[in-house]
Formats: structure tokens, sequence, C-alpha cells
């Protein structure tokens, strides 16, 4: 007698928003030059990566990462300049972070859900993480230049009372950061916790670390990655530790590995090679900004990030024609109506780079 066939579980087992959705899209890059993704196009040096890998080789892979790696956080803290008193807490890259704190505000019992606001468009992950924790995601738009609508965004506050405001600065996709004193009113306003992420740091040279000594709604969100350290997944949250108290209790143990542990405790006495390279890209920003501006019928936005925005007559057939010559940059004109019309590349090396003006000037 055949056994019978092993029986199928029904679909909805996985919830319907969750079997609706799209995966995080990563492009296949194979062969081409990768622009689109706000990486730091340098690797380390030969002679430093050498040595990294003789650390690597004698970290314990047979353990599980200490419990409270505090010995690097303190390391990290002093070299982040965190303010005496305020604690940090790591993740998986900034986006597990920015999961965790929504994970932990997002009330089942809260009247038409618990409120993530945001000024759109932003980084896409406050909405998506916002939304698979049950989430409302108020996105206020942004004025038609990219600055923050302050009167929206009041009247949005006000509304909504957001348990979350998650603001990018400077912000992705658009290259800006938002006035000072707008945030400084948002955060005198906000009845929860104010997200400051500064995913750019080292390309904007403008923080809001020293405010979290006396602004107890403020998180300062961090990130390894645009630095030149996007493969280790090594992110930081800066708040009040009554916060990091409340967000670590849903952090998965172990949430980073050995492995980008000792990396990063490693890179932290060459953080200055890191810098240097942060410079090359200011400085090729500045390039590529005054190169896109001669071209006609491109029209760039300033940046205080790694990438430029830039809005172009056909955007589908510029991206497509960029991948032919091999250049992948980024397509985000169909993503936002402010955003109709517009491109985003990420600074490459100086090759790389005019690679990309060389392409895009035949192609324009
Ligand atoms: C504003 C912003 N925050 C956070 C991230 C995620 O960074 P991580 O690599 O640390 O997860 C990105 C990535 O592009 C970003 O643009």
């Amino acid at each position: 007698m055949s056994a019978a066939p092993p029986r199928k579980p029904r679909p909805d087992v996985i919830r319907d928003d969750v079997r609706a959705m799209r995966a995080y899209a990563v492009p296949d890059s194979t062969g081409l030059i990768k622009l689109d993704a706000m990486e730091n196009p340098f690797p380390l040096p030969a002679e430093l990566a050498r040595e990294l890998g003789e650390r690597l080789s004698r970290v314990a892979l047979n353990r599980y990462p200490p419990a409270d790696p505090a010995r690097f956080k303190r390391r990290l803290a002093e070299a982040a300049g965190l303010a005496p008193g305020k604690a940090l807490m790591l993740g998986n890259g900034s986006d597990e972070l920015i999961h965790l704190m929504i994970q932990a505000c997002a009330r089942q019992d809260a009247p038409g859900g618990t409120v993530v606001l945001a000024p759109t468009p932003t980084f896409v992950m406050y909405e998506v993480f916002a939304r698979l924790d049950g989430c409302r995601f108020v996105g206020v738009p942004l004025t038609a230049d990219f600055g923050l609508d302050g009167a929206a965004m009041r009247q949005a506050i006000a509304q909504h009372r957001p348990a979350l405001v998650f603001i990018a600065y400077p912000n992705n996709p658009t290259g800006n950061c938002f006035a000072r004193a707008e945030l400084e009113a948002i955060l005198d306003q906000a009845p929860g916790l104010v997200v400051i992420d500064e995913a750019y740091l080292p390309f904007a040279q403008d923080t809001w670390m020293p405010q979290l000594a006396e602004r107890p709604s403020l998180v300062v969100l961090r990130t390894l990655s645009k630095l030149g350290l996007a493969g280790l997944r090594l992110g930081y949250a800066c708040a009040d530790p009554a916060w990091i108290g409340e967000f670590d209790k849903l952090r998965p143990p172990y949430n980073v590995g050995v492995l980008p542990l000792a990396a990063a405790d490693f890179l932290l006495d060459h953080f200055q090679v890191l810098q240097q390279q942060a410079a090359v890209i200011r400085a090729e920003r500045a390039r590529l900004l005054s190169a896109l501006r001669a071209l006609t019928g491109v029209a760039p936005f300033d940046s205080a990030a790694n990438f430029i925005l830039f809005r172009v007559g056909e955007p589908d057939r510029l991206f497509a024609g960029l991948c032919g010559r091999g250049i992948l940059v980024k397509n985000v004109s169909g993503s936002h109506p402010l955003l109709a019309g517009c491109l985003r590349v990420t600074v490459g090396t100086p090759q790389e780079n005019d690679a990309f003006l060389q392409a895009l000037g035949a192609l324009s």
C-alpha cells in the first residue's frame, strides 16, 4: 500500500498582508558599475585587510557572541561622541534597530493603531516595518524642493499623536538635511520618540548627538554601512538608558555576530582610513554635482549624502540606457509623486563617476 501524499499546509497560515507583499528587491549587479545602494566604493587598503584577516582568524567561531559586548560598546560610544549618561545599543544594521523600536511601540490596543510618522519621500523601511508591525504609517509630503513642510508636520503630529517620528538626516533619497529649526520644533511638539537617522553622517558632518543631553525624546540612529562597512551589518542607536533598556528586551539574543564585532573593534583603531575615504567621496560628490549641472536636460539636487538625486525628462529610458552601458543607478521616479522623473546615483570612485557621466552625457 502506498503512503498517503504529504499534506500541504494551507497557504493562509501566512498572513494575508505578508502574502500580498513583495520581498525587498535587490537587483543583480553582476558585471555592472554599482551606483545604486549608497555603498562606499573603496575597499580596505590591502595591508589593513590582511591584518583584519589575521585578527578574524583568532575569533572563536564555536562560541556565541558575548551577551553584552560592553568593552566594544564603550569604545564605539567614545568614537561616536555619546553624551555621558546616555546609552548605546547595537543592531544587525540600523534596519534591525528601526524594526525593534517600532515593535516596542506597536500597541495592539491603540484605537486605530499606533502611529509611525515621517516626512515623505524618505527611507522606505520606516513604512515597511510600521505596516508589518500593525502600525498606521502617516507620511507627510515634503515641499516641492524637498524641505520639511513645517505647518503640515505640526498639524499631522497634533492630529495623529505619533508614537514614533522618523527623520532621516540627511534624507534618503533626496539627499538634503532638513532645517534644524524645523526639527527642534518637532522635538518640542512630538508626544513620543523622535528618531533622527544619521546614516549619512560621514558625508553630512552634521549631528544631533549633542542634543541627546537635553532632549529626552530623541534617539540618534547611526550605521557603519555608509562609511565603508555595509557588509558588516552594524548599526547603533543612542538614547536615554531607559529607552535603550526597553528596546533591548526585543533584541534577539546574539543579534550581532562575533565576526562583525571583531572587525568593527579592529577598525575602530583605523577609523581615520574610513574617514579619509569619506573625504574623497565628499570631494567627488562636489565634482559630480557640477558635472551633472552642466548636462542639458539633467537637473541635480544638492546633496549632503553620498548620493545625488537628479531629474530627467525620460527616467525609464535613461535608467535602461545606463544599465545597457554597464551602470546601475536607482530609478526612484515611480516611488512617490514628488520624485517624478528622478534617478539616484551613488557617488563612486573617480573612474566610476567618469564612466557614469560619460554614459549619461551620451544618453541625454
Ligand atoms: C536613511 C537610512 N537609514 C538606514 C539605512 C539602513 O542602513 P543599514 O545598512 O545600517 O541597515 C539606510 C540604507 O540605505 C538609509 O538610507
